[in-house]
């Protein structure tokens, strides 16, 4: 019998197959993969196209949902943390209008970089709308914060702080306090100084005497670095079993209240005993009708300090920085602060009637705020299903009320997006700038340090500008995520110049 022709490839081994067999498996699972890929990008157009059309036939305002879970979260970290943040707002403002739908940190949310929509909804506190800030910042707060209180006390508490930081304890203690304080911190200056570590100082110190009468020292710096960890927390993921910095931040908040425990413990002993009693708000809370139980008081004062370590200390820096950019500016700032100094001896210190006279420096105050904008916005929640402006808003939806995009948007101010401190001098401010200018927030819960933080900044301009001369040699980048700061804490060499900063 004739053997049948040799198969060709007979003499291969098996093993010589598997670069063949190895493609067509590869070919296999690519092509699965691809059918996988195709499948799941399918199903995530279907599932955002039906999201898209079910919202909006639920009449939300139009926008983008972007993807399942994270939403446009991402989009919105990587702007701002750039010098440039701006693109996000303006794009989807252009697309769909300064009223738009989007879905941030885990949630849809309503965004808004409407002046009139913002009023509305910071006027309807606690009718329409409740404050929604993260769980990150409401814990590290305290359930007996301010952020968190609601109703009467909120208002009760929200005009006690008001009461010890507005025009009338500015003129009975606060001026001279903030002036000495000012001028002890700028009196140990030399050389090259980090602006922002330095103004956190000064605030920080501000805001120690404010609520217990002490002067710096010792035990105020080192409450001081425990505070640096717990704002650390603020933004870091808001549970210790996924994040280092958070575990850092509630053991920091621990050791703050343990602190401040002990201060509370101490001064309820000596008022016992009949010792006189101070005119701070430590004295104030423990003499209360109702009387506040330690835990209070210990949550009452973290998120005030928390206040006075991060917006005013970055206002600080950041007016030197754009003043410093703004040579014209800077000189008519000198100018408005040696006139102030010329009719005052070295050591004397500065009082209200002298604060209301630097209406220059007012003018840089506010096109810092404008252009900074420390507190970019503000989260609510709806209480309710409310209309605005033929859009609604489900109950239960978040709001964000972006006062950068009020702030930054040419309608409302001319050249928008560059610092004049001049505008706010003449009228080329485009709208009534109460409408439209809202670093400190509205209604209820607009801001009660307001006064506070725009006497301690221009205090300690200044001091500033009367004491020192400087140069700005670094470059130094501005991001606003987490926190809006320059990233090397904006160094300057400062030299003094001569007379003035005697501490008293
Ligand atoms: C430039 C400095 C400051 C800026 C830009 C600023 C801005 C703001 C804003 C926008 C709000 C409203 C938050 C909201 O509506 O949810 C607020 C609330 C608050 N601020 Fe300020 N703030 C500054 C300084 C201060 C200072 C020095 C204090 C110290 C007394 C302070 C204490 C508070 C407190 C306790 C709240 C909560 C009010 C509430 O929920 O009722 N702030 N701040």
């Amino acid at each position: 019998m004739q053997k049948p022709p040799a198969c060709p490839l007979s003499h291969l081994h098996i093993y010589s197959l598997y670069p063949f067999l190895s493609i067509i498996i590869m070919a296999f699972s690519f092509s699965f993969t691809a059918l996988a890929l195709l499948i799941s990008s399918l199903a995530a157009a279907f599932l955002l196209l039906f999201r898209r059309t079910r919202y909006l036939r639920m009449g939300l305002p139009p926008g983008s949902l972007g993807f399942p879970l994270i939403g446009e979260t991402l989009q919105l970290i990587k702007a701002y943390k750039t010098e440039d943040p701006e693109p996000f707002i303006d794009e989807r403002v252009t697309r769909y209008g300064s009223v738009f739908t989007t879905h941030l940190f885990g949630e849809p949310t309503v965004f808004s970089a409407d002046a009139e929509t913002n009023r509305f909804v910071l006027q309807n506190e606690g009718k329409l709308f409740e404050c929604a800030y993260p769980a990150s910042i409401s814990n590290l707060m305290g359930k007996h914060s301010l952020i968190r209180m609601e109703g009467s006390l909120h208002k009760r508490m929200h005009s006690f702080t008001m009461s010890f930081a507005n025009a009338s304890a500015m003129k009975d203690h606060l001026m001279v306090d903030i002036d000495r304080l000012v001028r002890f911190n700028l009196g140990s200056w030399s050389s090259r100084v980090l602006l922002m570590e330095e103004s956190k100082k000064m605030t920080f110190d501000v805001a120690v005497k404010q609520l217990t009468s002490f002067d710096p020292g010792e035990w105020s710096e080192n409450l001081r670095k425990e505070y640096h960890l717990v704002i650390e927390g603020f933004f870091s993921l808001s549970h210790p079993l996924f994040s280092t910095t958070y575990r850092k931040a509630i053991k920091a908040r621990r050791k703050v209240a343990e602190a401040l425990t002990a201060v509370i413990m101490e001064r309820r002993e000596e008022e016992k005993e009949g010792a006189e009693r101070k005119t701070d708000m430590l004295a104030a809370l423990i003499a209360a009708d109702d009387g506040f139980s330690d835990e209070e008081i210990v949550d009452f004062f973290v998120a005030i300090l928390v206040d006075a370590y991060e917006t005013t200390p970055t206002i600080m820096t950041l007016a030197v920085k754009f003043l410093t950019e703004t040579p014209l500016a800077l000189a008519q700032l000198k100018e408005e602060h040696e006139k102030i100094r010329a009719m005052k001896s070295d050591s004397e210190s500065l009082e209200w009637s002298d604060y209301k006279s630097m209406t220059f420096t007012q003018c840089v105050v506010n096109e810092t705020l404008r252009v900074a904008n420390v507190i970019g916005g503000v989260f609510r929640r709806a209480m309710t299903d409310v209309e605005i402006n033929g859009y609604k808003i489900p109950k239960g939806w978040k709001v964000f009320l972006s006062f950068r995009g009020v702030h930054l948007d040419p309608n409302n101010f001319n050249d928008a997006r560059t610092f004049n401190p001049w505008r706010w001098q003449s009228n080329s401010v485009t709208t009534s700038p109460s409408k439209v200018f809202t670093p400190f927030g509205g209604g209820p819960r607009i801001c009660p340090g307001y006064e506070l933080a725009r006497v301690a900044i221009s205090v300690f301009l200044h001091h500033l500008v009367t004491s020192f001369s400087w140069v700005h040699e670094e470059k130094d980048k501005m991001v606003f995520f987490p926190t809006t700061r320059t990233q090397k804490r904006y160094p300057i060499t400062v030299k003094r110049r001569g007379g003035g900063l005697s501490s008293t």
